[in-house]
C-alpha cells in the first residue's frame, strides 16, 4: 500500500481532514476577558484560507484563574461560545476542520502577558 500524502485526506471517526495539514494550538495573548474577536477570525481563517485541514485554537482557559495569563482565550461561561462559533463557521465554510485545545495551567497560571 502507498504511503498517504501529506495532501491526502484523514478520515478521524466522524470526521474527514481534507489533508493532514494541521496548525498546532498557539497562544497569542491577545484577548480580553477570554473573549475572542476580529483578531482570532484573521488570525484563525488565514490558516483555512491557506488550506489547511485542521486548525486548533489556542490553549482555552476552563476557569478564568486557569489560564496561562490573562490575555488567554476562555470559555468558562456560554458568554464565550458566540466569539469562537463565528470562528468555527468560517473554518467550516473555508473547508478545514476546527480544534480547541481545552487547558488549566495549574501551577503555572494567572502569569502577566509576556
Ligand atoms: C506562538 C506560539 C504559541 C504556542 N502556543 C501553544 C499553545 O497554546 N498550546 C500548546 O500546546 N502549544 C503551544 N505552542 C507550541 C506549538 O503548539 C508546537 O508544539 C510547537 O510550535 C512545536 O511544533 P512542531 O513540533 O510542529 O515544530 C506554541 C508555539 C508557538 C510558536
Amino acid at each position: 500500500m502507498d504511503t498517504p500524502t501529506l495532501l491526502a485526506p484523514l478520515p478521524l471517526r466522524g470526521v474527514t481532514l481534507r489533508n493532514r495539514l494541521v496548525v498546532a494550538p498557539m497562544c497569542q495573548y491577545s484577548v480580553t476577558d477570554g473573549f475572542v474577536g476580529d483578531y482570532h477570525l484573521v488570525h484563525l481563517g488565514r490558516f483555512a484560507l491557506g488550506g489547511f485541514g485542521l486548525v486548533i485554537v489556542e490553549a482555552t482557559g476552563v476557569t478564568p484563574e486557569g489560564r496561562i495569563s490573562h490575555g488567554d482565550v476562555g470559555l468558562w461561561s456560554d458568554d464565550h461560545v458566540p466569539g469562537l462559533a463565528r470562528v468555527v463557521e468560517f473554518l467550516h465554510a473555508q473547508g478545514a476542520a476546527a480544534g480547541i485545545q481545552l487547558g488549566h495551567a495549574g501551577a503555572k497560571a494567572s502569569s502577566r502577558r509576556p
